[in-house]
């Protein structure tokens, strides 16, 4: 069994924000994956690649790494630096949900996932930590909640790059984005069988995290 809490969900649900007060809570390391689409995406673009077709060559060139921060936090650098506030534009969201679509880029990006498990318990957060990257994970979570919800959740998300959209506008973007992540054939977005279904519509982030804490703390084994 790997030592991870895997928390997998549609954007917006409020995955990122819930692994990272777990990991806090639990004094234990935190790791974003879905950075490293975006990463990629950002990559390809700033390359001038065709996003739809990325090849093994182009993605045996990218250099990223997660450097830990001082509470233990993992940042994601992009051939030496930070990315900054370009990775988590609607542009790049989108574009990520296309290149991980692509089975050279889910391979590339598998090994990267898989080294983080080891001795100590980790907060993993994505689309496929559960199901693919670790189908053996000690605790598994899978957090919804409305689209109505969620578009609202992400538009009023300070430091969240909406572009000066609309309600509507980011309602579509994330629909859109949950049809590719649900419909592709690779790691589609999906709940694991063993997960818990988490639908935190009308709760709030500290009442979610309090929930997890405490099916951790039990030792609830979902396996
Ligand atoms: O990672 P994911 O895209 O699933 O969501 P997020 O980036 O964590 O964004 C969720 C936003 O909704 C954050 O601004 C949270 O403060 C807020 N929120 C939440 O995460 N959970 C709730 N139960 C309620 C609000
Ligand atoms: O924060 P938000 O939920 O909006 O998106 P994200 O977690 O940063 O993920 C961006 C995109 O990367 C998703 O729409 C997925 O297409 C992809 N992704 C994935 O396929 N598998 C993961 N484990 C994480 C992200």
């Amino acid at each position: 069994m790997s030592n991870v809490i895997a928390i997998d969900g549609p954007a917006a649900s409020g995955k990122s924000t819930a692994a990272r007060l777990l990991a806090e809570r639990l004094n234990i390391a935190y790791v974003n994956t879905g950075s490293l689409y975006r990463a990629v995406a950002l990559a390809a673009r700033r390359a001038g690649q065709e996003m739809g077709a990325l090849s093994p060559e182009f993605l045996n060139t990218l250099k990223l790494e997660y450097v830990p921060d001082q509470n233990g936090r993992y940042e994601l650098k992009l051939d030496g630096s930070l990315p900054g506030a370009e990775l988590r534009s609607a542009e790049t969201a989108s574009g990520a949900s296309l290149v991980a679509t692509q089975l050279a880029v889910r391979d590339y990006l598998l090994g990267v996932q898989r080294s983080f498990a080891g001795e100590k318990l980790i907060v993993m957060e994505g689309r496929d930590i559960g199901t693919v990257i670790f189908p053996d994970a000690r605790y598994k979570f899978f957090i919804t909640a409305t689209p109505e919800e969620r578009a609202r959740r992400r538009l009023a998300q300070s430091g969240e790059v909406t572009d000066g959209a609309t309600l509507a506008e980011v309602a579509k973007a994330i629909a859109e984005r949950d049809r590719q992540d649900s419909e592709r054939r690779i790691a589609p977005l999906k709940p694991a069988p063993d997960a818990e279904l988490i639908d935190t519509t009308g709760f709030a982030v500290g009442e979610v995290v309090d929930y997890i804490v405490k099916k951790v703390q039990a030792g609830t084994e979902e396996k």
